[in-house]
């Protein structure tokens, strides 16, 4: 049984449809990236997922229970955390208020040591800057920021939407390197990219969305492999 599963799952904002009958499943212990283009549909995609928005058609499960009409925050208390596009730090509190608010809809939350270590250990900067403002952090630091926020409702899926966007190219690199540690410590991770390059290296799995329809899938490699992918999404002619 897969982790996440998403059948024939349409969304739409008013009268727009954005999404177009979605198949797509992420098996536990998976990296599976969501590939497309700009306004493909994958951010819509994220927030149907973490309830931010409504699924209008089709079904939507996690460890095999529909989770189609499940508030927001009892899917986080299920298990899935969302590292949202556009980083969403809150600029006025600390870092270690603001990954205290990641833990926010746990119930163990006086033991949230270990996990802090775990956040610290894989984002040392983060460590560094425990006590300054978001706010006043670079945009890396703020990716890292939100991504170890996610981290803290020790999620069994992390959403992960566009971690590498508008980074320098060090932190890029550092991002994508972070993501598989995440993974191989045993948490699934949906990613969402336009870096397809990176992304299909580091994904088990991946799908190509366009205009809100799934096109394509397959394993990262067969991804990378594939002459209209390269010359799509990968800059190559
Ligand atoms: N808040 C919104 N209101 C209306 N349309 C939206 C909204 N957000 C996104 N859309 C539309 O939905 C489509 C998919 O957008 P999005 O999921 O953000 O794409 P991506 O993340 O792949 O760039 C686009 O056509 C976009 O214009
Ligand atoms: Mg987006």
């Amino acid at each position: 049984m897969p982790l996440l599963e998403l059948e024939s799952l349409s969304a739409h904002y008013g009268r727009i449809q954005a999404l177009h009958d979605l198949t797509l499943h992420v098996d536990e212990g998976e990296i599976v990236t969501l590939i497309g283009a700009n306004g493909a549909g994958k951010t819509t995609t994220m927030r149907v997922i973490s309830g931010i928005r409504p699924v209008s058609s089709g079904t939507l499960r996690f460890d095999g229970e529909d989770i189609g009409s499940l508030r927001a925050d009892l899917r986080v208390v299920r298990g899935i955390s969302q590292s949202p596009e556009g980083r969403g730090v809150f600029p006025g509190m600390t870092v270690l208020e603001n990954l205290d608010m990641g833990a926010y809809s746990r119930k163990d939350r006086k033991d949230l040591g270990p996990d802090l270590d775990r956040v610290f250990e894989l984002f040392p900067r983060l460590a560094e800057r425990r006590s300054q403002a978001g706010g006043t952090l670079s945009g890396g630091e703020q990716q890292m920021l939100a991504i170890g926020r996610a981290l803290m409702a020790k999620p069994r899926l992390l959403l992960l939407d566009e971690p590498s966007m508008g980074l320098a190219p060090q932190f890029i690199q550092q991002i994508f390197r972070i993501i598989t540690e995440i993974n191989s410590q045993g948490t699934t991770v949906l990613l969402v990219e336009q870096n397809a390059q990176q992304a299909l290296q580091r994904a088990h799995r991946a799908y190509v969305i366009e205009t809100g329809r799934i096109t394509k899938s397959g394993t990262g490699k067969e991804l990378l492999a594939d002459p209209a992918i390269k010359e799509a999404y990968l800059g190559v002619a």
